[in-house]
C-alpha cells in the first residue's frame, strides 16, 4: 500500500487476531494502557537511507541487542492521541497533525530524525484502519494511540546521536485514566524535585521526563496526595504542570469567568488538550489567558475567591478537577472540593467534539478509512 507520502506500507495482518468475544470482553472494561490491539506499525530510519521498511505486522515483542543506544541513553520520544467512534459508526482521530508537529519538535530536541507529518498521520491511519474493531463505542471510551521512536543503533559511544531509529505505533483501548473517574484529585506541590529546567527537555515529550517524575509522584502519594504538581526549577514558585498534565485555573464565575493556564516558558509540555481548551473556552464565551501563576497566587486566589475552579488536562485523562492542594508549609482546598461547573462544561464540550456529538467547527477530527 503506497501512501500520499510516497512510503509503501507492507501490510502483514495477523493470521490469528483476537476472537470477537474476547475483544468485546476487553472493550467492556478496558482500563488504561493494559490491553493492546492485534497489530503495530513500524518504520525504520537510517542515516543515508532515510525512512524505509514501513510495515503493519502482528503486535509482538521487539528483539534488541543489549547495547542498543536507547537502552543506555534514553534517546526516545513519544506521543499520545486518541481515536473515537463517531455516531455514524466511523472512526476519527483528534488533531493528529498537531501531535505529528510536536513529535517533530521533540525529535529535534533529542537529536533524532524528524518524521514527516503526513507519514506520522498515515502510520496511525494504517493501524486504526486495520484494528478499527478495537475502537470502543462506550461513553468516555476511545482507542489510545501511542506513536514512539527509539534509537536502535548498537554502540555505547556518546559523541553523537544514533544514526538508526525505529518509529512505531501501538494502540490500546482506553476507559477512564484515573480509577475514580472525574472525582477531584488532591495535589502535592513538589519543592524538592523539578520536572524541567530552562534549556532542558521540558517541552519535548521524551521518556526521560517521565522517568524523572516517578520519585516525585511517589513522594506526593507518601504525603497523602493523588498527584504531584511541578514548580519552575529556578525559583520553585511558578506553577508548571500536574503529573503528566497541564493545569488550568478559572478566574471568576459564570459567564464572566476567564480560564487561565500557565504560559509556555519552554519548560512546560505544550499539550494538545491545553491548546484545544483555549479555543473551546473562547467559543463558549469565556475569557482566556496564558499567565505565570505562583503558588502564593494560587493559595490567595483560592482563599479570596479569585479562582473558583482548578483542573488538569491531558489526552489520557481529558479533564480532571483539582480538589485540594498541599505543600510543605500550607494546605488549602479549591472551591468546595467538588468538580466545578465550568470545568465540567469544558469537559463535556471537548468530549462532545471528539465523539461527534458537537459540531467540529475547527476541523479537528480526522476521519480514518
Ligand atoms: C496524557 O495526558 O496523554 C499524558 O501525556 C499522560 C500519558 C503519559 C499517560
Amino acid at each position: 500500500m503506497t501512501t500520499a507520502s510516497g512510503l509503501t506500507f507492507d501490510l502483514k495482518p495477523s493470521a490469528h487476531p483476537t476472537p470477537a468475544a474476547e475483544r468485546e470482553a476487553v472493550l467492556a472494561n478496558p482500563g488504561f494502557g493494559r490491553h493492546f490491539t492485534d497489530h503495530m506499525v513500524t518504520i525504520r530510519y537510517s542515516e543515508g537511507r532515510g525512512w524505509y521498511d514501513a510495515q503493519l505486522t502482528p503486535y509482538a515483542p521487539l528483539e534488541l541487542d543489549p547495547a542498543t543506544m536507547v537502552l543506555h541513553y534514553g534517546q526516545e520520544i513519544f506521543e499520545g492521541l486518541k481515536a473515537y467512534r463517531q455516531p455514524d459508526g466511523s472512526v476519527a482521530t483528534f488533531r493528529p497533525e498537531t501531535n505529528a508537529e510536536r513529535f517533530r519538535r521533540s525529535a529535534r530536541r533529542l537529536g533524532m530524525p524528524e518524521l514527516p507529518v503526513e507519514t506520522f498521520v498515515e502510520a496511525i491511519d494504517v493501524l486504526v484502519a486495520q484494528d478499527g474493531d478495537w475502537v470502543p463505542s462506550g461513553g468516555e471510551q476511545s482507542l489510545y494511540l501511542r506513536p514512539f521512536m527509539i534509537a536502535t543503533e548498537v554502540g555505547l559511544g556518546i559523541n553523537r546521536p544514533a544514526q538508526e531509529y525505529l518509529f512505531m505505533v501501538i494502540a490500546s483501548p482506553a476507559g477512564a485514566y484515573f480509577p475514580r473517574g472525574v472525582n477531584p484529585v488532591s495535589v502535592w506541590l513538589s519543592k524538592e524535585y523539578v520536572r524541567a529546567a530552562p534549556g532542558g527537555t521540558g517541552e519535548a515529550k521524551c521518556g526521560g521526563n517521565y522517568a524523572a517524575s516517578f520519585l516525585a509522584q511517589a513522594e506526593a502519594v507518601r504525603q497523602g496526595c493523588d498527584q504531584v504538581v511541578w514548580l519552575d526549577a529556578v525559583e520553585r514558585r511558578w506553577v508548571e504542570e500536574m503529573g503528566g498534565m497541564n493545569l488550568y485555573f478559572v478566574r471568576g464565575t459564570g459567564d464572566a469567568a476567564t480560564v487561565v493556564t500557565p504560559q509556555l516558558t519552554g519548560t512546560l509540555l505544550p499539550g494538545v488538550t491545553r491548546d484545544s481548551l483555549l479555543t473551546i473556552a473562547a467559543d463558549l464565551g469565556y475569557g482566556t489567558a496564558e499567565e505565570r501563576i505562583s503558588t502564593e497566587d494560587w493559595r490567595r486566589g483560592n482563599e479570596d475567591g479569585e479562582f473558583s475552579e482548578v483542573f488538569a488536562c491531558g489526552t489520557a485523562a481529558v479533564i480532571t478537577p483539582v480538589g485540594s492542594v498541599k505543600s510543605a508549609d500550607a494546605s488549602w482546598s479549591v472551591g468546595d472540593g467538588q468538580p466545578g461547573e465550568i470545568t465540567m462544561r469544558l469537559r463535556q464540550t471537548l468530549v462532545g467534539i471528539q465523539t461527534g456529538e458537537i459540531e467540529d467547527r475547527h476541523g479537528w477530527l480526522h476521519r480514518v478509512g
